[in-house]
């Protein structure tokens, strides 16, 4: 078993946790394709303004949404105050794209924050370093102007240090405001980068060193990720829309991780998106980071009315239906020492092993390396007796290749009603 690299922040409840709700959620959602969409289409601000003339998001019930994530079993959330479009869900002094200066005219954040606290999660911001709306953000690579025959001109009078100073001072504004923050979710630097000239972000066009250390000054303990160009600085890694298949290390260490995913492939959200993961991929995506040492944090994007769609609400069930039951095998588990059999997963709190099965097999699961070091066994879903043996004992052991430190574990015919069954492994 790995103990991962020590942090600045306080990873003690994070690394605990395990499981989180990312929330994008901004004026793209009205755009309904793809929280880039003013990128990717190359939309000028004039144009794009109509999402924010229009956002007015009645359906908008943050005490519901908290309580459908914690109902999932996730124990954080993490909320784009500030996506690459510039909005700011927040009442910021220091612009008026916001949500207070939208037909809505209410900040959205502060009860956004209370409702989840008041639900017992951990509070977590996301704040892009990118931002498509600033007059002062130099066009680059990203932004939707990069095609633009005067793009070259017009960053002449685009000045990165004076937009670095409305980020901190933004930053400040989050980070002093809205009480205890656990986790600070900067996004994202590019400095290779280069396009037609214009060159890429990272530290420097960020003063990333400066934003790192009012961040720590202002919120002692608070986790950062790894995307402000500081390499060796951040608390904790964020492999995105793919699953590591062991633990993830950085220099050869072991550090401190979460993935992020979502249910359909964008953040924001997209309405005619068709590739939504099934209950199978979002359990095994759990399992399968949490039996490599991680945390995931599941994104949902709400929809311009300030509701989690059907979809959304469905693939959340899944987690629920399954947390309820099988929370055990995932709060405070991390990778175990052992070597799970064939389409299986560990999971490992102490003396407590927990085998997470895939592909149900036919009565027998033998796992290798644990005959004769289990104490008792169970399924988790509703502690039923798992009869087992250690293998080499039996008659046909040996004409079948079992040996000694094989555990046989009898599993029932019909696969419990669980997406994926845990069985509970109390090791001597
Ligand atoms: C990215 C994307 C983005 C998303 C984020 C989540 O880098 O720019 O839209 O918010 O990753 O990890």
């Amino acid at each position: 078993m790995y103990a991962p690299e020590k942090t600045k922040g306080d990873a003690s409840w994070f690394v605990r946790d395990r499981f989180g709700m990312f929330i994008h959620w901004g004026t793209y959602a009205l755009a309904a394709r793809h929280e880039w969409v003013k990128s990717r289409e190359q939309i000028p601000d004039d144009i794009y303004r109509k999402y924010f003339d229009r956002f007015y998001p009645d359906l908008y019930d943050p005490r519901e949404w908290a309580r459908t994530a914690r109902e999932a079993g996730m124990k954080y959330f993490v909320i784009t105050t500030k996506h690459h479009e510039g909005f700011c869900l927040w009442d910021s002094k220091l612009t008026d794209y916001k949500a207070t200066r939208t037909p809505w005219g209410k900040d959205l954040l502060k009860p956004m924050v209370e409702a989840f606290r008041a639900e017992g999660l951990k509070v977590g911001f996301y704040y892009s370093l990118l931002d498509w709306h600033h007059p002062d953000f130099p066009i680059d690579v990203f932004h939707p102007m990069r095609d633009h025959p005067d793009a070259a001109k017009m960053n002449e009078k685009r000045d990165v240090r004076k937009y670095a100073r409305y980020m901190y001072g933004q930053v400040r504004e989050l980070l002093t405001r809205f009480g205890k923050v656990d986790i600070i979710w900067f996004d994202f630097s590019y400095p290779d980068r280069e396009y037609k000239g214009m060159k890429g972000k990272g530290r420097n066009d960020w003063q990333s060193e400066k934003l790192l250390a009012l961040t720590r000054r202002l919120q002692p303990g608070i986790m950062v990720n790894n995307r402000l160009d500081l390499p060796g600085k951040a608390d904790f890694h964020t492999p995105e829309q793919y699953q590591p298949r062991d633990w993830v290390r950085v220099d050869g260490k072991p550090v401190v991780w979460e993935a992020c995913q979502t249910f359909s492939g964008s953040w924001g959200y997209h309405r005619d998106e068709a590739t939504w993961k099934s209950p199978e991929q979002l359990i095994q995506m759990l399992v399968n980071t949490v039996s490599c040492g991680g945390n995931l944090l599941m994104n949902v994007g709400p929809t311009a009315r300030g509701a989690f769609d059907d979809r959304a609400m469905k693939a959340l069930g899944v987690y629920r239906d399954w947390m309820r039951l099988h929370s055990r095998s995932i709060y405070g588990c991390t990778q175990s020492e052992f070597k799970a059999p064939q389409d299986c997963r560990f999971t490992q709190n102490g003396k407590r092993l927990y085998l997470h099965i895939y592909a149900w097999p036919f009565k027998q699961l033998y796992v290798d390396g644990l005959g004769g070091k289990v104490a008792y066994a169970q399924l988790l879903n509703d502690a039923s007796e798992v009869r087992f043996r250690d293998g080499g004992a039996g008659k046909d052991d040996a004409s079948r290749g079992i040996a000694k430190d094989t555990l046989i574990l009898d599993l029932p015919v019909v696969k419990p009603n669980a997406v994926v069954p845990v069985v509970e492994l109390f090791l001597k």
